[in-house]
């Protein structure tokens, strides 16, 4: 492993760890991106995943709202997509501007499993930039603050795997579960191996913390949840550790799942070697204290449309969630209960950052 500065900061990793902290780390799904104008900036005519794929780009991005925020950020998430594992698994795949995530040619019958994805793709060569793009992040943040991984969930990558992009209907990825059951879960079974051998080179690049986007889990309902999803989610961790363990990693890896609509799962992923529990807006703090019970840390969850109220609204809102997640000193980070989005205007997204310091330092 690379040598790197000392941490000066290291809120975030103590928080998920469940010590006592004296303020809540705070960070933002999708903080960097396109509501930032110097996003637009670095960007420039470069399509998504060249962005990504470009150490300097990438490093460059990741940071801006390290500096657009300076001090109020307690981690920084390496600027790439879920969307590089179907990648690695051999499909083509593209960003479309204001469309989103395109597969030009989705998988749709099981025997596409045999044709259309790679057997055992070699991780480590297939996103060697990713790797080297963590590691250059991670230098240029000279330990200001640490440096998140990340991946999809196994259900939410076979959504786009199959659906070729965004969906209302989930038609085809319905069809994959309740007509083609064992194909599904071939295919859970084969993104979640691929999971696990990502984040762990993460790590070895240098992720300081990581993170699992189930960002479809509220599509399926609670027995389908427990079949599609949760094993895989449990897969990744089980698998993570011991793949950490064998790579020669010693420290503690913090990781956070996050099923978004799911927050029934709470109570089933406690009691993993998960650390932290990501709670979207559907889900009321003080119930989510009750249900996790000490086991494990969680994170959330305000409904990033504030960012659309006023100044005092969202200080209320800000107030309000730190005083419901117990005063925030232990076992919590605050971040939103989903991603920023394009139309969002920075300075109430920074106003959000210095409420949630105020109030989570009371
Ligand atoms: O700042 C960060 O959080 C790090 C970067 C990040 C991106 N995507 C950048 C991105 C992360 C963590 C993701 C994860 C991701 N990607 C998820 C899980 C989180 C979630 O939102 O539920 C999902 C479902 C995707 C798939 C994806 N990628 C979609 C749906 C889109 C289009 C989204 C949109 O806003 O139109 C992307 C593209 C993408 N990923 C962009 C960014 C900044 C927009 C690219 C651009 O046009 O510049």
């Amino acid at each position: 492993m690379a040598e790197f500065a000392p941490l000066k900061n290291d809120l975030i990793l103590r928080a998920a760890k469940g010590e006592v902290v004296q303020r809540p780390p705070v960070w933002v799904m999708r903080q960097a991106g396109r509501y930032l104008p110097e996003y637009h900036v670095v960007k420039g005519t470069n399509n998504f995943f060249t962005c990504c794929r470009d150490a300097k780009l990438a490093s460059a991005i990741t940071i801006q709202p390290v500096d657009h925020f300076d001090g109020y950020l307690d981690a920084a998430i390496i600027f790439s997509d879920i969307l590089v594992i179907p990648q690695a698994m051999g499909m083509a795949v593209e960003i479309l501007d204001k469309v989103g995530p395109f597969f030009p040619d989705p998988l749709r019958e099981p025997e596409d499993l045999k044709t259309k994805l790679t057997p055992n793709p070699d991780v480590l060569k297939e996103l060697a930039w990713a790797f080297n793009s963590i590691t250059e992040t991670r230098k240029k943040l000279n330990g200001r603050v640490p440096l998140l991984g990340f991946c999809g969930g196994p259900w939410t990558l076979m959504v786009y795997m199959i659906e070729g992009g965004g969906t209302k209907l989930f038609r085809y990825a319905k069809t994959w579960l309740y007509l083609y059951p064992e194909a599904a879960h071939e295919l859970l079974s084969r993104i979640t191996d691929v999971a696990i051998e990502f984040l762990a080179q993460q790590v070895v690049a240098g992720a300081q913390m990581l993170q699992v986007f189930e960002s479809w889990a509220g599509e399926l309902g609670p027995k389908e949840f427990k079949e599609f999803s949760l094993p895989y989610l449990k897969r990744i961790i089980t698998g993570l550790r011991a793949r950490l363990a064998e790579l020669g990693v010693t420290e503690h890896i913090p990781v956070t799942v996050f099923p978004k609509g799911a927050g029934y799962s709470l109570d089933w992923l406690a009691d993993t070697d998960y650390d932290v529990f990501s709670l979207d807006w559907t889900v009321d703090p003080r119930e989510a204290i009750k249900v996790a019970n000490g086991r494990i840390v969680l994170q959330g969850n305000l409904d990033p449309g504030i960012m659309y109220g006023s100044d005092e609204i969202i200080s209320k809102k800000v107030k309000e969630m730190i005083k419901e997640f117990g005063g925030g000193k232990q076992g919590y980070i605050i971040n939103l209960g989903h991603g920023t989005q394009p139309f969002m205007d920075p300075a109430k997204v920074g106003w959000f950052m210095k409420e949630c310091h105020r109030y989570g330092s009371l």
